[in-house]
């Protein structure tokens, strides 16, 4: 059933309506759809412009719809005829109900029907996304709160570079994921405002309430502009670009599990129930999880390039152009989501090798640096010491040994400035304690902004 037929004398070549339709994916938001049109027949009844038993009927019928989509005694079917949900959902009722069902769309155009729905849609996938990051936010705290002590080796160029532990490791991605938080939350607030009641693009002569909707519908306020109202898109290209860029953060951790997980670190073991097995290499256990997190990545960038694109040429106000929005943001909102469940599964039943992550830090040198700082505790300029500790550096490379495994005798042969308390100043432990610099990875620098982020965590969830 068309919501056009009058104007037309032929029947839609079916090859056009397969091209056209979005029922087979806008049907995701049928929910919302509902949703909308009871508040706006509440406020075209407040206004006198339908009568209080139409009001009733239709929203007696639209509920009634809802529940039957709900429980599965109708069902959306692309064979209906139907080109998107609106249309579906106006033509049941009017099957179901008659004459009233034809004044539903009184003051309303599907243009700023869409836009509402869609609004509606994402803001509660706003939501459930948020609720994710927090779940991923407190396993990560988890971790840190353990791991305090936790030697392992940092890196620059992916080469050892000086001694942190696995806490503050972690912590740089907690900052990450707090930061997409606040994103999601920015967007959010940002696109909260109402378009209905725009019309097609010029707004309408019927006196509605615009304020009056957008307050049953949890708006801020009504939108000011009927022509940006239908066509701004801006909100999904933000909300892509913020699931760009957690994809990417969770593309870069998993990126990281993968080397920690390889054979040749062995820093971390992966649970079997997150891993898989080779069909041919029976001792194979993979890290397909962590992979497709990473590859997934390329999709969602995918979407924010595609909607870019899209919007870049597009006249105002309405184009058809924009329906292309739907299956993006969709499929972009569904892979974020899922990558975020499967990371946060994950991580939570991961083990870390302590022992193999603080030998690595020692076999790497990373102490290097605090070996140089001991010498210049005793008056060494730092240049000279630097030299020297390279010196020693060698020497450990030529016997295969770690600093802290070389004799007495041979640091006092390359100086003798050195003495006994020098195994105890490179210790890992010593090493990461000294560090405690606000935001530095030293025990009691790293347990004070433990503390910041779980009262964060608490204080937003208070909100
Ligand atoms: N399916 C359309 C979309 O997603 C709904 C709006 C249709 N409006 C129109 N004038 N054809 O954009």
């Amino acid at each position: 059933m068309k919501l056009w037929g009058g104007r037309f004398t032929k029947e839609t070549n079916q090859l056009v309506h397969n091209f056209n339709e979005s029922l087979s994916f806008d049907q995701k938001f049928y929910r919302q759809d509902i949703r909308g049109s009871i508040a706006h027949v509440k406020m075209l009844a407040k206004q006198g412009i339908l009568s209080e038993k139409d009001r009733d009927d239709i929203i007696r019928g639209l509920e009634g719809i809802l529940e039957d989509l709900e429980s599965g005694k109708l069902t959306i079917s692309t064979d209906s005829g139907y080109e998107d949900i609106h249309s579906f959902v106006e033509g049941t009722l009017t099957e179901r109900i008659g004459e009233a069902g034809k004044r539903l769309h009184t003051g309303r155009s599907r243009n700023d029907q869409v836009a509402l729905d869609m609004k509606l849609y994402i803001r509660d996938e706003i939501d459930e996304l948020d609720g994710l990051v927090e779940g991923l936010l407190l396993e990560l705290l988890e971790v840190m709160e353990k791991n305090t002590e936790t030697y392992m080796p940092g890196f620059t160029h992916l080469q050892k570079a000086q001694p942190i532990t696995l806490a503050h490791h972690v912590g740089a991605y907690f900052e990450m994921f707090s930061r997409d938080r606040s994103r999601l939350s920015d967007i959010r607030r940002r696109m909260n405002y109402c378009p209905l009641g725009s019309g097609a693009l010029a707004g309408t002569t019927y006196p509605l309430d615009r304020e009056y909707t957008a307050s049953l519908l949890d708006f801020a306020g009504p939108t000011l502009n009927s022509m940006d109202s239908v066509a701004d898109r801006d909100y999904l290209i933000e909300l892509l670009a913020a699931l760009s860029t957690i994809s990417m953060h969770l593309s870069r951790f998993c990126e990281e599990i993968i080397i920690w997980n390889t054979n040749e670190y062995r820093f971390v073991e992966l649970d079997d129930s997150y891993s898989t097995g080779s069909s041919i290499m029976p001792q194979k256990k993979n890290p397909d999880i962590a992979e497709l997190i990473r590859g997934k990545c390329g999709r969602v960038y995918g979407a924010l390039v595609a909607l870019l694109t899209t919007m870049k040429g597009l006249p105002l106000a309405y184009n058809k152009d924009m329906q292309e929005d739907k299956e993006l943001t969709f499929d972009a909102v569904d892979t974020v989501k899922g990558c975020l469940s499967l990371f946060t599964g994950m991580i939570a039943s991961m083990s870390f090798r302590k022992d193999v992550m603080e030998a690595s830090a020692r076999h790497g040198f990373t102490n290097a640096t605090d070996a140089a700082d001991y010498l210049v505790n005793k008056g060494v300029p730092f240049r000279d010491a630097h030299g020297i500790v390279g010196q020693l550096v060698l020497l450990c490379i030529e016997k295969g040994i770690a600093l802290d495994d070389l004799p007495l005798e041979e640091y006092r042969r390359i100086s003798p400035v050195f003495d006994q308390d020098v195994y105890e100043a490179i210790s890992m432990k010593t090493c990461v304690d000294k560090r405690q610099t606000l935001g530095a990875p030293g025990p009691e620098a790293m347990k004070k902004v433990i503390a910041v982020y779980r009262e964060r965590l608490m204080a937003q969830r208070e909100d």
